[in-house]
C-alpha cells in the first residue's frame, strides 16, 4: 500500500489517492449525492457568487483549506441543463480579485465566453456580471473563471455544466469526476506562488494532492453488470491524466462533450487539463471485489474512482452500446480552407528565445522573464492586439499547431469544436488538444460563431507566460 499522507515532502508530486490495491470501504450513500447526477431545479442556484470559504479537503486530521469558490463549493455544484436550453445565472464577485466565467466548450454567443479584456470587462470585486445564453450541444463541459486564470482555477474556482440529451441513453447512473489538482503546504493551504518560473518555464504548476469531487478518494458502490456513465473532467491548472480502468469495461463515448460515431474501448487515454471524456463503463468485477477508474503516474497505478461491487447484483449484462446521437457540428471542407500556422516557442530546455514581441515591442530574455514570460506563439508572448487569424463565417480554417518546445501542450480554442486532420481523415471534434513536445498537429474547423475567439495553451502556467492568441471570426 502506498502512502498517502506526505505532501510536505520536499519532493513535488506525492500523490495522495489510493494505491489500487489499497483495501477500500465503503462510505455512506449520501456522500454521493453530488454525482447522481439528477436534475434538481430547486438545487440550481440563479446566483453563482464567487468567494472564499473554508472547506475539508485534505484528509481528516488536517485544517481546512481556504479556497476560492463557486457559491463555496469544490467543485462548484453542477449546472445542468437540458440540449438547446438556456442558462441564466448571475455572477456576483465577493472575492479580493476580479473575475469572469468562461464556459468552457460551450459554443456561444461570444459576449457571453467570459474572457476578461477580450469579450467583456472584468468583473470587479463587489460587482456582478449577468450570463444568459443558449447551450446548442449536449455533453460535458464546465466553467471556470479566465481572469488571473492560474491562480483562481488553482484555488477552487471550476464546476460542472452538463447538458442532456433528448433522450436518456440506456445507462443505470450518471456520474461527474471533476478532478482538481491541488499544491498544498503541510497546513493543506494552497501554495501561494503562481509566478514561480520554474513550473511556468516546465511542465506547469502540478501540484501534490488530487481531488475527484473534493474528495481525496471518490468510492461508490456498485453491482455488477451495472452500467455506469463516467463523465470526467480534468479541472486541473496543468497535470495531465493517463486514464485506465480495472474491472470496468469502459467505452469511450464522448470527447470534450462531443460524441464519437463509434465509441472506442479506453485503453490508456492522456486527458489534458481541461478536457473531457465521456465512459460507458460496465462493471465487470465479480462480486465482493472492486473495480477502479484508474490513473498512472510515474509507473504507480491509482484509484481516482473506486467501485465495490456488492452482493446483490440482480443486473443481466447488455450485449449492445449504442454510440450517443452526434451534435450538429458542420463539416470542415479542407479543399477551400483559409490556412494558418501556429509556431510554439520557448520554455526550459528548447532553446529559449533571445527576444520577443510583446504589447508591440521587442523584448529581451530578462525583461521577459521579469514579466513572466517564457512562451511565444509566431514570436509573440501574450495576446497580441491583432489576432492570429481573421475569418469569414462560415468558412473552413485549418491551423498546423507547430510546437518547437520540450513539452507538451493543451490547445484551447473557444466557441468552436476541431478536428484533427490525419491521414486517415478528420478525428473526432474536440475543443482542446494535446500536442506532444516537438511535434506538429494540424486541425480544422468550421469559423461558424462570430466575434473575437481565445486561442490558448490549457496548462494554466503556460497560459499566464505567453501561450495566448486570438482568432476572428465576422458576422
Ligand atoms: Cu477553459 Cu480559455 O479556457
Ligand atoms: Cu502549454
Amino acid at each position: 500500500m502506498r502512502q498517502r499522507r506526505g505532501w510536505n515532502s520536499p519532493v513535488p508530486a506525492i500523490y495522495s489517492f489510493a494505491m489500487i490495491d489499497r483495501r477500500t470501504f465503503l462510505l455512506s450513500i449520501g456522500v454521493f449525492s453530488i454525482s447522481t447526477g439528477m436534475p434538481d431545479a430547486k438545487a440550481e442556484p440563479e446566483l453563482i457568487v464567487a468567494r472564499k470559504n473554508r472547506i475539508q479537503l485534505a484528509p481528516e486530521g488536517y485544517p481546512p483549506t481556504e479556497v476560492w469558490a463557486y457559491n463555496g463549493q469544490v467543485p462548484g455544484e453542477i449546472l445542468r441543463v437540458r440540449q438547446g436550453g438556456r442558462i441564466v445565472r448571475r455572477l456576483e464577485n465577493r472575492l479580493d480579485d476580479p473575475t469572469t466565467i468562461h464556459w468552457h466548450g460551450i459554443r456561444i454567443d461570444n459576449a457571453m465566453d467570459g474572457v476578461s479584456d477580450l469579450t467583456q470587462a472584468p468583473v470587479g470585486i463587489g460587482e456582478g456580471f449577468l450570463y444568459d445564453f443558449i447551450v446548442p450541444d449536449a455533453g460535458t463541459f464546465w466553467f471556470h473563471p479566465h481572469r488571473n486564470t492560474l491562480e483562481q482555477v488553482s484555488r477552487g474556482l471550476s464546476a460542472p455544466l452538463i447538458v442532456d440529451e433528448p433522450d436518456q441513453p440506456d445507462i443505470d447512473d450518471d456520474i461527474v469526476l471533476m478532478i482538481n489538482d491541488w499544491r498544498l503546504d503541510p497546513d493543506a493551504q494552497v501554495i501561494d506562488d503562481f509566478t514561480n518560473m520554474m513550473d511556468r518555464s516546465h511542465a506547469g504548476r502540478i501540484g501534490n494532492y488530487l481531488t475527484v469531487n473534493g474528495l481525496a478518494e471518490y468510492v461508490r458502490a456498485s453491482k455488477r453488470n451495472e452500467r455506469l456513465r463516467l463523465r470526467v473532467i480534468n479541472a486541473s491548472s496543468d497535470r495531465v491524466i493517463r486514464l485506465g480502468g480495472k474491472g470496468l469495461n469502459a467505452r469511450i463515448v464522448a470527447l470534450d462533450g462531443m460524441p464519437l460515431p463509434t465509441p472506442l474501448r479506453l485503453d490508456g487515454m492522456d486527458l489534458a487539463p481541461a478536457q473531457r471524456v465521456d465512459l460507458f463503463a460496465d462493471i465487470i468485477a465479480e462480486t465482493g471485489e472492486t473495480a477502479f477508474l484508474t490513473s498512472e503516474e510515474r509507473g504507480g497505478t491509482y484509484s481516482l474512482a473506486t467501485f465495490p461491487v456488492s452482493a446483490n447484483s440482480a443486473a443481466i449484462p447488455r450485449d449492445t452500446l449504442k454510440p450517443l446521437l452526434p451534435n450538429d457540428l458542420p463539416e470542415p471542407q479542407l479543399a477551400d480552407a483559409v490556412t494558418t500556422e501556429l509556431v510554439m516557442e520557448g520554455g526550459a530546455m528548447g532553446g529559449m528565445m533571445n527576444g520577443m514581441m510583446h504589447r508591440n515591442r521587442m523584448m529581451g530574455m530578462r525583461d521577459l522573464m521579469s514579466e513572466g514570460l517564457v512562451w511565444a506563439f509566431n514570436g509573440v508572448a501574450g495576446m497580441p492586439d491583432s489576432p492570429l487569424l481573421r475569418a469569414d463565417r462560415h468558412q473552413t480554417v485549418r491551423i498546423m499547431l507547430d510546437n518547437r518546445t520540450a513539452f507538451s501542450h493543451a490547445m484551447h480554442l473557444h466557441g468552436h469544436h476541431f478536428s484533427e486532420i490525419m491521414p486517415e481523415g478528420l478525428g473526432p471534434a474536440r475543443d482542446t488538444i494535446l500536442v506532444g513536445a516537438r511535434s506538429k498537429k494540424e486541425i480544422a474547423f468550421v469559423a461558424d460563431n462570430p466575434g473575437k475567439w481565445m486561442f490558448h495553451c490549457h496548462m494554466l502556467a503556460h497560459q499566464a507566460a505567453g501561450m495566448a492568441t486570438w482568432i476572428e471570426v465576422s458576422s
